[in-house]
């Protein structure tokens, strides 16, 4: 059913500070996308099927702009190390794991069957540097509906010998043998080309993608700027670039080959915001890795204000969550953080701008996605906060903020993904 009515409190962005609120409201969907939001039902909808939500909230959908969903096994386990201790000692051993296709389908499916759950309705996914677990994954993806881009991995060097692959030449075989066997064969699931990292792929890898980029069309996701360390490490690998981000442009992985993601961005200074601006490349804040393994606080307020386009990432396992709003709840309170210790002149998240960040910021990425504006693929959450009790009535936006910090997947009436509802 593409062609229905929701009544309900609904709630939007159609900017990243305002939210628009229409109570007892119509939100039209035809052909999985909306026609508007209304406060009486038009005479030409009349005839539609109508969903009734009562006294519940309608949410465009959330996007998480980046998850490593085979790392979904260890989330909020071994969180007392940085970045690269953490890799080495958390994320290659389980990832390694995904050699094997049955381990594969067993821990994917746990994944797939959660981020069902969840307000997520679009993801950008990193896999493994297994073609075939990837494909398993993907086939895991479409059956549930949700609308995906996956990543088989790349990684050439500065991984141990178990996980990394044999060359350059053999990663970039082994991304075109993916490639040819997963473009077309889905509905809702996409390739997007997955370059780890600048240390874990040399500059062979790099070009060979860049050359597979533009062949295929593909957009890319990679992590930029998130850890000290890492940076320094970067310095020393691409001494040609004055900057983490300039090394990845000079390698043709910034943005011209393609639509592109960049992970954290914590360190991101203000030349390299300004060369993600131009090139057009998305920022992902994921506040809770950056907690968690303390890579420092990424400047939202930054990239809001300079007009980097941003979503929010839940990141797993750098987060241990893959609640989209828990991501925004830790959004506003990192903001704060950030406000008081870091620099005054930039103020904290607002709830309104943290709900931009994880639908319509974020949804941008996948087209006209985030808001129930008119031409939206409809993609929403349906919740109910009946288990929060309050001794008081409240406005429907003190009901979202704490929906925001108090909700959880058991408060999801329904979900719907372009129109189409997942159950
Ligand atoms: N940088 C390179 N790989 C990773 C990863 O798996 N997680 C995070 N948070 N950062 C990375
Ligand atoms: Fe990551």
């Amino acid at each position: 059913m593409q062609n229905f009515v929701l009544k309900g409190h609904i709630c939007y962005n159609q900017t990243p500070t305002e939210l628009a609120v229409q109570e007892d409201g119509y939100l039209i969907c035809e052909n999985g996308r909306s026609s508007g939001v209304f406060p009486v039902l038009p005479e030409r909808y009349q005839n539609l099927p109508l969903v009734d939500c009562g006294d519940r909230l309608i949410l465009p959908g959330m996007t998480d702009l980046h998850v490593h969903a085979s790392q979904y096994a260890f989330r909020a386990l071994g969180m007392d190390m940085e970045l690269l201790d953490w890799l080495n000692t958390n994320a290659f051993p389980e990832e390694a794991k995904f050699q094997d296709p049955e381990y594969a389908r067993k821990a994917y499916g746990i994944f797939t069957e959660n981020l069902k759950k969840s307000t997520t309705t679009r993801a950008c996914i990193f896999a493994t540097v297994h073609g075939e677990a990837t494909e398993i994954l993907m086939d895991q993806m479409e059956a549930s509906g949700l609308i995906t881009y996956v990543g088989k991995v790349n990684m050439d060097r500065n991984a141990p010998d178990y996980l990394r692959e044999e060359s350059a030449e053999a990663s970039a075989q082994a991304t075109v043998k993916w490639l040819e066997r997963t473009i077309g064969k889905y509905e809702h699931t996409r390739p997007i080309l997955t370059p780890r990292f600048i240390p874990s792929c040399t500059d062979e890898l790099m070009e060979a993608l860049a050359g597979i980029q533009k062949q295929y069309h593909l957009p890319l996701q990679s992590h930029l700027s998130e850890n000290q360390g890492e940076i320094a490490w970067v310095r020393e690998l691409c001494p040609d670039a004055d900057s983490y981000g300039e090394a990845y442009d000079r390698r043709e992985l910034l943005g011209t080959g393609g639509p592109t993601i960049m992970a954290h961005c914590v360190w991101s200074d203000e030349k390299e915001r300004a060369l993600l601006k131009k090139r057009n490349v998305f920022a992902v804040h994921c506040p809770q890795s950056n907690m968690n393994i303390a890579s420092g606080i990424a400047p939202v307020r930054a990239f809001l204000k300079e007009g980097v386009p941003t979503g929010l990432g839940s990141d797993v396992a750098g987060g241990s969550s893959e609640s989209l709003l828990r991501a925004m709840t830790d959004a506003i309170q990192a903001s704060k953080l950030r406000w008081r210790l870091v620099d005054e002149s930039q103020k904290p998240l607002i709830l309104e701008e943290a709900l931009y960040l994880a639908t319509k910021g974020g949804g941008s990425f996948f087209g006209k996605v985030g808001s129930f504006e008119p031409g939206y693929e409809l993609d929403a959450v349906v919740l109910d906060d009946m288990r929060l009790a309050h001794p008081q009535t409240l406005t429907v936006k003190q009901r979202l903020e704490r929906l925001v910090y108090l909700g959880d997947d058991r408060d999801i009436w329904k979900k719907y993904v372009a129109g189409r509802e997942i159950r």
